[in-house]
């Protein structure tokens, strides 16, 4: 008779135990030790593990299977093996993720309650439920294969919600309704790697697992990331495509950790495609991350996201840089009929960052896509653009249209110069624009911003990870001091960027500003 630790590094050491035919038998005992790991695993009493809303399998076919003395049928822990080896290894990032996620798809649960669950014990369980006709009503060896497929599917699915130019539950007929108030995170640049080259990225993901905490508890109605997730170029003379699938698999190992009610919105940034993309590197992120442009709703309020990379090189990629022309220019004439509560656009690099008519440098758009997109965003009712990139925070107007540049969640830059100096040269003069030390990576630094929408605007302002609101309705009740720290007063930063550049302020009378 197998033990079970045997069975697990069976199911984990390639190829040792495929010879092994009489492997994979199980006693009914063995499967009671794990089944009751499993429930503490979850940290779920067996009643409550019973009552868990889609279980496959409840406590009485638990105990059934227990009691019954059961051996694994040795096929089903065979496919299970093979069907790690030969589909899942290099096709599914994080391969133990991948057995807390079956086990807790199976069970009903959230796979952050499924952590520990060994291979072995994915396998058996999975065996098991195959047996029972819990996966599906024909053969248990193809119920299993199948079942295993969809798994596959829902595994990544997380992030390529963005798909044919939508966002999978999030369309005007789900979600084009004004229900009243809503918040929403964004964080902007987890850029794992950017710290240390490449080298490494503990802090960086430290941060990103920080923010995911609060996330959690700030429960928004979706999480915007605004481009950059991982800092390896994917193409271009400094490409480094393996670093940038070991920091993909991390960021997402850590975004998997976001509570699955809440949608996880991504925006291509110029790291994720490349500098200059080519065909190939929209195919790459696509399979990594969904579209990279696409619109969406949320209770009401319009989105927009665009790959801003196509305004500032597209010379790779004149054709695609076309088709989202055209679709921005649909996008925006249709918005016009819709006329939603509030609209909003949503891109990596700024189209300006200080003033609208800067010239072009490293952190905003070429002049002339920004003039006309802009103001097809402005005649469409647009009042709000969050953008990332710039590792640091700015705000900028254009009449009622505010384009707010969030700093990161990762690495953020010691900038000493002012955005308009730092952000419109072709690259940042660092002995000049930055102070010492040049990169912050902690939570006195690294933070996120949260947005809110009523009926007649939006607020939002940027929370340090050490400085969180206890809830998302306290972002805007009062002025910080959250945890004892003296925090800035708060104002409307909108109001602060028009007094600065001498604009009108609301309720004076703003004649409009040609760009
Ligand atoms: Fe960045
Ligand atoms: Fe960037």
């Amino acid at each position: 008779m197998q033990c079970l630790a045997k069975a697990a590094s069976w199911l984990c050491e390639k190829d040792a135990a495929v010879q092994d035919a009489a492997a994979p038998q199980l006693t009914g005992a063995t499967l009671l030790d794990r089944q009751l790991k499993l429930l503490n695993l979850t940290n779920l009493s067996a009643e409550d593990f019973s009552r868990k809303e889609g279980v496959v399998a409840d406590q009485k076919w638990l105990e059934l299977a227990i009691s019954s003395q059961r051996k694994v049928e040795p096929s089903l822990w065979m496919l299970y093996r093979e069907w790690v080896d030969d589909v899942i290894d290099g096709q599914v990032e994080h391969v133990d993720a991948w057995h807390h996620f079956v086990v807790a798809r199976a069970f009903g649960l959230n796979p952050s309650l499924t952590k520990g669950v060994k291979p072995g014990e994915a396998a058996d369980l999975l065996a098991l439920l195959a047996e029972d006709r819990k996966l599906g009503d024909s053969t248990a060896n193809e119920s299993l294969e199948s079942w295993l497929e969809e798994s596959r599917e829902a595994f990544d699915f997380r992030f390529r919600k963005a798909h044919h130019r939508c966002f999978d539950g999030l369309s005007f007929a789900e979600e084009g309704d004004w229900q009243g108030s809503f918040s929403f995170v964004q964080i902007a640049d987890p850029q794992l790697g950017m710290l240390h080259g490449d080298r490494s990225w503990e802090e960086e993901r430290a941060m990103l697992s920080l923010a995911v905490q609060h996330i959690n508890k700030l429960k928004p109605r979706f999480l915007l990331v605004s481009g950059d997730m991982s800092n390896a170029w994917p193409v271009g003379p400094q490409a480094d495509a393996k670093a940038a699938a070991k920091q993909v698999n991390a960021v997402k190992e850590v975004l998997r950790e976001v509570d699955s009610s809440i949608p996880i919105v991504l925006v291509a940034g110029n790291h994720d495609i490349g500098q200059v993309p080519s065909p190939n590197e929209l195919d790459l992120y696509s399979s990594r991350w969904g579209d990279d442009y696409f619109s969406f709703w949320v209770g009401g309020v319009y989105f927009m996201v665009i790959n801003s990379q196509f305004y500032m090189d597209s010379s790779k990629t004149p054709n695609q840089r076309k088709d989202q022309d055209t679709w921005i220019e649909a996008q925006f004439e249709a918005l016009k009929k819709r006329k939603p509560k509030h609209a909003v656009v949503l891109s990596h690099v700024p189209p300006f960052i200080e003033e609208p008519d800067e010239p072009q440098g490293w952190a905003n758009w070429e002049t002339e896509p920004r003039a006309r997109i802009v103001k097809l965003a402005k005649d469409a009712g647009v009042r709000l653009w969050l953008c990332g990139h710039y590792h640091g925070n700015a705000d900028a107007c254009l009449d009622d249209l505010e384009v707010v540049t969030c700093a990161s969640v990762g690495s953020n830059i010691n900038w000493i110069e002012e955005p308009g100096v730092v952000a419109t040269s072709t690259r940042p003069n660092f002995e000049k624009c930055v102070g010492e030390p040049p990169f912050f990576a902690d939570a006195q630094h690294s933070g996120l911003r949260i947005v809110r929408f009523d009926d007649e605007g939006s607020r939002h302002d940027w929370f340090l990870l050490a400085d969180m609101p206890p809830t998302l309705d306290d972002a805007f009740r009062q002025d910080g001091n959250f945890n004892g720290s003296p925090r800035r007063r708060r104002r409307r930063t909108s109001d602060v960027v028009k007094q600065r550049l001498g604009l009108p302020g609301p309720e004076e009378s703003s004649p409009p500003r040609s760009l």
